[in-house]
């Protein structure tokens, strides 16, 4: 789970869409109002697919759509408002904050798909969750990148007994 540079990073392997499903609802267990998650990868890594197995597992039934062409998605669950972007198609970086960044309160969450599109005009994270394409199946790794984001994953490994983490 620590990496020699002490920083703490959380690695699997998803063999089908049902285990970043799964790997999406774990995370949910352990956030908190507030975190801002980075979800890196390319096109068709699996992003939204986490986002929608994280809501599931936060209790939200509805249809998870992916935010690509809204570049938001907003969803009021118990514990927190949860803000979904999808910054793929965004032009220029303050067409985001009319899309509701500027809105986002303190105890808000935010997933954000290809933050490398705003970089500079958004909050920092506390992880980043890189997916990665292998074939047919997918690798993700989660690095935490603040406190907050450390004792999350610490959580989370701890809670799941990987033999990977
Ligand atoms: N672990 C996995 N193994 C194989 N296929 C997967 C896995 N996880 C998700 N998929 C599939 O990958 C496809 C793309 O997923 P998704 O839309 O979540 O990608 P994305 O990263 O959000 O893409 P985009 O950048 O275009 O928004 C879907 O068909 C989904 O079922
Ligand atoms: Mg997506």
């Amino acid at each position: 789970m620590h990496s020699s540079d002490d920083t703490v990073r959380c690695h699997r392997h998803l063999a089908d869409e049902a285990a970043t499903l799964a790997f999406g609802a774990q995370l949910a267990q352990s956030l908190t109002a507030g975190m801002t998650l980075y979800l890196e990868g390319d096109l068709g890594a699996g992003k939204t697919t986490l986002v929608r197995g994280l809501l599931r597992a936060r209790g939200y039934a509805g249809r998870v759509k992916s935010p690509t062409y809204t570049l938001t998605e907003i969803y009021e669950l118990p514990e927190f408002e949860l803000y979904h972007f999808d910054l793929y198609r965004l032009h220029d970086p303050r067409e985001w904050l009319d899309a509701g960044f500027r809105d986002i309160g303190s105890h808000a969450v935010s997933l954000i798909e290809w933050p490398d599109k705003a970089a500079g005009w958004l909050a920092e994270p506390d992880v980043i969750v890189r997916l990665a394409i292998t074939g047919d199946t997918r690798e993700v790794e989660c690095v935490a990148v603040s406190p907050r984001g450390t004792c999350f994953l610490e959580t989370m490994c701890t809670s799941c007994q990987s033999p990977n983490c």
